[in-house]
């Protein structure tokens, strides 16, 4: 199968890390991968927040109810968007870019909710953003834990979710 596809395929949550660090360079690249996402108008909305320092993390943990496993992982890209008319678009598909460059290098990551939630001014504050952005996204990144390596979310069939022509 052609790599890109495989890589689409294999992708899933990554929620427990080892103690691994990842190289500057990767996290960088991993942002590069983002800025080619699809945009509406090409504006380009985003900014992103790579976080590795420690306290730093667990505080992002404390902070997201459903993103605790942020505490173990080697760090997070927080995705904001300024307030455009498709914000949420634009900084949805930077995270899957982010995602999937990640399992391409073999890092394990999860998305962790951040539009809608209640504390996304909690993490704007804590990470500096200028009040005006929109907190899209958290994304926790690390090098899985070998007790992740199988487990895939079931996934709908493409005969249940594909139709030709009309619906
Ligand atoms: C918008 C969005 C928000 C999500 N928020 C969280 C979250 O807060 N915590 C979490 O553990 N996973 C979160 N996820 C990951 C989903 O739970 C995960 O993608 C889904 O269960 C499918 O599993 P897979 O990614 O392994 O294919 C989120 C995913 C999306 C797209």
């Amino acid at each position: 199968m052609d790599t890109f596809l495989r890589f689409l395929k294999i992708r899933r949550s990554i929620r427990s890390f080892n103690n691994k660090q990842i190289p500057a360079k990767k996290l960088e690249s991993l942002v590069d991968a983002a800025r080619f996402a699809a945009t509406a108008r090409n504006l380009q909305p985003w900014e992103f927040v790579v976080v590795t320092d420690k306290q730093v993390l667990k505080r992002l943990a404390g902070i997201a109810e459903n993103g605790r496993f942020i505490a173990e992982a080697a760090a997070c890209i927080a995705v904001f968007s300024a307030d455009t008319k498709y914000f949420l678009e634009d900084g949805s598909a930077a995270t899957c870019n982010i995602l999937l460059a990640a399992t391409a290098l073999g890092i394990g990551s999860c998305w962790v909710a951040g539009d809608k939630k209640p504390y996304c001014g909690e993490v704007s504050r804590l990470l500096n953003a200028p009040r005006e952005l929109k907190l899209i996204s958290m994304v926790a990144l690390g090098y899985p834990d070998a007790k992740n390596v199988f487990k895939m979310m079931p996934k709908r069939e493409l005969k249940e979710i594909l139709h030709w022509e009309k619906f």
